[in-house]
């Protein structure tokens, strides 16, 4: 069924990515986003994400943030919640906008701009 469905639905893809302070790929990087995201609409790109962002620089080394929700991806901004956190980012909720920047079609490369407001301890 997926690979007949016009929004691939069921595909299910596992993703280590650097999370960097500018868009270029050779940009500082503060940490990784990693997860899992899964087609999960029949009629439109909509996946279900469940992504951690772990943070490997300055005072959130070895700190998270936990991200799960619907991102449409041909929407220009994503809202997602942010359901969590550890280390300085225990008790942590907020949301974060997606907003795509660069999306190569050749390679399959997104570059995904990700900004975060949350209440944390
Ligand atoms: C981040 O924390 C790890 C584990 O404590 C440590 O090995 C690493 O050097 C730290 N990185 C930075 C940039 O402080
Ligand atoms: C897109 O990816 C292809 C294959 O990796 C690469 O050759 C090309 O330079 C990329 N295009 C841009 C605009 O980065």
């Amino acid at each position: 069924m997926t690979k007949k469905s016009p929004t691939l639905f069921g595909v299910v893809v596992v993703m280590d990515d650097p999370l960097t302070l500018k868009p270029e790929p050779s940009s500082k990087q503060v940490g990784r986003a990693q997860g899992i995201y899964a087609s999960a609409s029949q009629t439109e790109f909509g996946l279900l994400m469940a992504m951690n962002f772990a943070f490997t620089e300055g005072k959130y080394n070895g700190s998270s943030l936990s991200i799960l929700g619907r991102n449409t991806v041909l929407s220009t901004v994503r809202e997602l919640p942010v359901v969590g956190g550890s280390g300085l980012f225990r008790f942590a909720r907020g949301y974060a906008h997606a907003k795509t920047h660069s999306l190569n079609f050749t390679s399959a490369d997104a570059v995904v701009e990700y900004n975060v407001y949350v209440f944390h301890y």
